[in-house]
């Protein structure tokens, strides 16, 4: 096969929690990640001149090596000389349907499919866990992209356990298009207004373990409990992002009285809010209610579902 075509799906943070910090400068998090069916898709074909090329319409969207894709095309370059050697360059097209810079890890699943794609186009039959050893060194999302699903994620974010998957819950999303939220802001400031209350990285495993209060959440995603799973749903950077951006609170607020809607939350560092709903007819009417509620036409709003699914194949040729 010369070219793959694979399809890249988004995240929501179901639970992120702040534990402590860490020498190297990230916080020690415990966090669910959800993928979710809104998917952008990547394609990867070899070319054979000895180079990387990335293609992408969405003006936002680099394509040198400050896009992860990129980035995550080099690595494997540089780990895998002789395949790049044999194999030649590659071109990849980025297909994009997620909104960017919006706490939905869009550029980490970019990066996730292209290492995915190029261990297919070059034959290398990395296994999941080689895949999301390379994929932790481009970014603390980009493992749990590979094989996505609903997972417990730890230390950075690149320590996986999977959960049983959902499917069966809708999500509303919403985002100001032209709101962008700084993820090493939020962290920065979360840790300056509030470090003084958490663990230290010197601590020990017990204190770690006892800080930790995803229990009921987990607890309610196995019994697969739409209704205790929004309950139990948090995020502790929503207590710097939701008072230095108005905009990201009045949606907070606007889905948590709409009828149908079980619970809602900030995804990631923001700015995307997302509501959890029991079926696709209640999605698309609060979607409208909240079209209706806020007429701004910044606002962004997508209907979309949990998935299983990480990385995957759509079609080779
Ligand atoms: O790993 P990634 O590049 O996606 O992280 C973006 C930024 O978010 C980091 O530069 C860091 O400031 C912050 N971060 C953190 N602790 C984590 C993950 C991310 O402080 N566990």
């Amino acid at each position: 096969m010369r070219s793959y075509s694979l399809i890249a799906p988004a995240k929501i943070n179901l639970y992120l929690e702040i534990i402590g910090d860490r020498p190297d400068g990230y916080h020690e998090l415990a966090m669910i990640l959800q993928s979710i069916s809104l998917a952008d898709q990547i394609d990867v074909r070899s070319i054979s001149v000895d180079t990387i090329r990335v293609h992408c319409k969405h003006p936002q969207v680099p394509t040198d090596k400050s896009n992860l894709a990129y980035r995550a095309a080099e690595l494997m370059t540089t780990q895998f000389p002789e395949a790049f050697s044999k194999y030649g360059g590659v071109e990849i097209t980025i297909k994009k349907h997620i909104p960017v810079a919006a706490g939905l890890a869009g550029g980490s699943t970019n990066a996730a499919a292209v290492l995915v794609g190029i261990d297919l186009l070059w034959k290398l039959g990395l296994t999941q866990s080689e895949l999301e050893e390379l994929g932790a060194t481009l970014g603390s999302d980009v493992p749990f992209c590979i094989a996505g699903g609903t997972a417990i994620a730890t230390s950075r974010g690149e320590q996986l356990s999977a959960l049983p998957s959902l499917d069966h819950i809708y999500i509303v999303l919403a985002k100001y298009r032209s709101l962008e939220v700084s993820t090493a802001w939020a962290y920065k400031t979360y840790r300056e207004q509030f470090g003084n209350s958490y663990i230290r990285d010197t601590e020990s495993l017990t204190a770690r373990a006892s800080a930790v209060h995803s229990g009921e959440i987990v607890k309610a995603i196995l019994d697969k409990d739409s209704t205790k799973i929004a309950q139990k749903m948090h995020n502790d950077l929503e207590r710097v992002v939701l008072p230095a951006y108005p905009q990201v609170l009045q949606l907070r607020e606007v889905f948590a009285t709409q009828e149908g809607v079980l619970g809602t939350m900030m995804s990631g560092s923001g700015p995307t809010v997302f509501a959890l709903v029991e079926s696709e007819q209640q999605a698309q009417a609060v979607k409208l209610h909240l079209q209706e509620a806020i007429s701004d036409e910044n606002l962004e709003l997508f209907v979309t579902r949990m998935t299983t699914h990480g990385i995957h194949v759509a079609s080779s040729v």
